[in-house]
């Protein structure tokens, strides 16, 4: 079999961490990271993505604005919103990813197809687009020691997400609490790839 390199040994690591340890993140592998996200291909090269970084009070009226709509969900969903408010107290710092629109606006021009048609495309384009930038980012913390949650479930209150990271324009992606695993472990099992794949020739 082929060895695993350092790339792949990376990938296989990464596995979602929700408690994180004090330990403070450097402005250095913020860096590293915010870089490794903006490396990510995007449909038509747009690059339609920001990215927030939320520290300190910052972060801390995150986590209320979460707990504080997490009350007017069903069970499930408001249990799922208090997790994430504790996992984004827990991290010493957050960054949100947010889709800018740009693609969409530019796209609309650029291609002479029907305008609802052309604006569903770029959209998907541009959510596809912040997903790879999301995932290098994950995959960066992993190969700095760092751990990371991809936080979906604030889409829920996503005006006010997007209202509070300052892009009430934007499109709400993801926001990842990051920060030294509280725990050493691994994510749940995966089933094989094999189950996935089929082979068309
Ligand atoms: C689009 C997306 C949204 C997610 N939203 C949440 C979330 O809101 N809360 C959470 O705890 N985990 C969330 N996750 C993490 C998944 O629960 C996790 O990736 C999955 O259980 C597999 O575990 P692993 O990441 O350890 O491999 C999300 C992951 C993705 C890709």
């Amino acid at each position: 079999m082929f060895p695993l390199n350092d790339t792949l040994k990376t990938i296989h690591k990464r596995h979602s961490v929700r408690r994180f340890t004090e330990q403070d993140v450097s402005d250095e592998q913020i860096r590293l990271l915010l870089q490794a996200a903006n490396e990510a291909p995007s449909a038509h090269n747009q690059q339609s993505w920001k990215f927030i970084v939320i520290r300190n009070t910052k972060k801390q009226e995150l986590a209320q604005l979460v707990t504080g709509r997490s009350g007017e969900f069903p069970k499930p969903a408001s249990a799922l919103l208090r997790m994430a408010a504790r996992s984004i107290l827990s991290a010493p710092i957050v960054i949100a990813v947010a889709n800018t629109g740009d693609l969409i606006e530019h796209g609309t021009q650029l291609f002479k197809i029907e305008k609802e048609m052309a604006k569903d495309f770029f959209r998907t384009m541009e959510i596809q687009s912040s997903a790879a930038a999301v995932e290098n980012m994950l995959i960066a913390a992993t190969a700095l020691g760092l751990a990371t949650v991809w936080l979906g479930i604030l889409f829920l209150i996503k005006d006010d997400i997007l209202q509070f990271l300052g892009e009430p324009k934007g499109e709400f992606m993801a926001v990842i609490p990051v920060g030294y695993a509280e725990r050493t472990g691994t994510g749940p099992q995966k089933e094989p790839f094999e189950m996935k794949v089929k082979y068309l020739e």
